[in-house]
């Protein structure tokens, strides 16, 4: 039998955790979403909710190296780990190669399931940098696009990971 975290169920609890490489401490309240923390605390509404309850894939952030919903995981949850957003990617105004393929590919219509597809990708060449198509649509099985632009989200990627390997 697994062991029990002790914690209260309400109130509030002090949290410290790196975001996007910067140490942040905070107040919260225990019931509050990683999600929710992210924008409502640090205003990075760069990461989106759309059905709340662990479907769509557009909450999708980097913790600890994997891509999580941020909407099913508690603040408190990511006490002491690392979180990285899409705000994450950009360095000096410059967008992330996988950012610039997006674009260049086409691989967006709404944009909103975008910074969720692009974390969920970005954890993928993190950890594979020369993904198959295969390996790339593992990765986004669990990102939702209404807009259907899956196709060229593929070869958004495909392109990203040769760019890096020249
Ligand atoms: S908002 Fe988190 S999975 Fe849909
Ligand atoms: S671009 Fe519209 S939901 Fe994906």
């Amino acid at each position: 039998m697994g062991e029990w975290i002790k914690m209260p169920i309400t109130g509030e609890t002090r949290i410290v955790l790196t975001v996007n490489g910067r140490n942040v401490e905070f107040d919260i309240d225990v019931r509050m979403t990683l999600a929710e923390f992210l924008r409502e605390k640090l205003g990075l509404i760069g990461t989106k909710v759309g059905c709340n309850r662990g479907e769509c894939g557009s909450c999708t952030v980097i913790l600890d190296g994997n891509a999580v919903y941020a909407c099913t995981v508690l603040a408190v949850e990511a006490a002491g780990k690392e979180v990285f957003t899409i705000e994450g990617l950009t360095e000096e105004g410059k967008l992330h190669p996988l950012q610039e393929a997006f674009i260049q590919y086409d691989a967006l219509q709404c944009g909103y399931c975008t910074p969720g597809m692009i974390m969920s990708l970005k954890a993928l060449l993190d950890s594979n940098p020369h993904p198959t198509e295969e390996n790339i649509k593992n990765a986004i099985d669990g990102n939702a696009c209404r807009c259907g632009c899956y196709p060229n989200i593929i070869h958004a990627t495909l392109a990203s990971s040769r760019k890096k390997s020249e």
